[in-house]
């Protein structure tokens, strides 16, 4: 099992860290299309981390059944302390090889998570959550991305990762292609902090046969 990073050392800290770089900006671009997707029904929620997403999203969607799969158990362990079992199946396993449902999502969520992976590790994860993801599905995205002021700011958290969790990752990649391979298109999308945040929401866009067939 290749494992991308161990957040066990870092999950009760993590929320205070990320409130004091960036205040409440990456809550914010969690929760931006929240309403958009409130009438979702089976939900596939990766890499979510200490649940502060989850915990919106059961509020928010009152029939959703919801998979939460993170690697770290501690980080598991307060995502249950903030949402609660009603709804939520908790799997603590890589989302690389956990076994998913053919077609079984409506929706799929990836908080700050594609950029743990290098390209090929962001390849993969993609088309698993792809191919989990039913015909109309939706996928809610929040992530940074490259400016031309950020280098800086993106290696210095790449390097704090490393140092805490073991990250090997170094670069952000661009995830774009890598979704809209499977037909999904950005619907919507709203930015935050001069470009580097964004927040996503795309839906299948094109016939059944081209989205699990990828574009090359
Ligand atoms: C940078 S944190 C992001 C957490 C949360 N989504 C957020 O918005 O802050 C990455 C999370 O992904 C989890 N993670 C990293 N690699 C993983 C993998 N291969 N499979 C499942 N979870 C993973 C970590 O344990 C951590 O909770």
């Amino acid at each position: 099992m290749i494992e991308t990073m161990n957040a066990n050392r870092i999950a009760r800290l993590y929320r205070w860290l990320e409130y004091a770089t960036f205040g409440n900006a990456l809550q914010q671009r969690r929760t931006a299309f929240l309403a958009d997707v409130a009438d979702a029904r089976r939900v596939l929620l990766l890499g979510d981390g200490d649940g502060r997403f989850l915990e919106k999203l059961v509020g928010q969607n009152p029939q959703a059944h919801i998979d939460y799969v993170d690697l770290s158990r501690r980080m598991l362990a307060l995502a249950r302390a903030r949402a609660g079992t009603g709804r939520v199946t908790y799997h603590q396993a890589n989302a690389l090889d956990i076994a998913l449902p053919e077609r079984g999502y409506d929706l799929i969520v990836t908080h700050f998570f594609l950029d743990c992976f290098d390209e090929a590790g962001a390849a993969r994860l993609v088309e698993r959550a792809a191919l989990a993801a039913c015909p109309n599905a939706r996928w809610v995205i929040s992530e940074f991305r490259r400016t031309w002021w950020s280098p800086p700011l993106l290696a210095g958290l790449y390097l704090f990762f490393r140092i805490t969790t073991g990250l090997k990752t170094r670069r952000l990649i661009d995830h774009h292609p890598l979704i809209a391979r499977y037909g999904f298109r950005v619907v919507r999308s709203e930015s935050a902090w001069f470009g580097l945040l964004t927040s996503e929401l795309w839906a299948v866009m094109e016939p059944e046969s081209a989205k699990h067939r990828p574009k090359r």
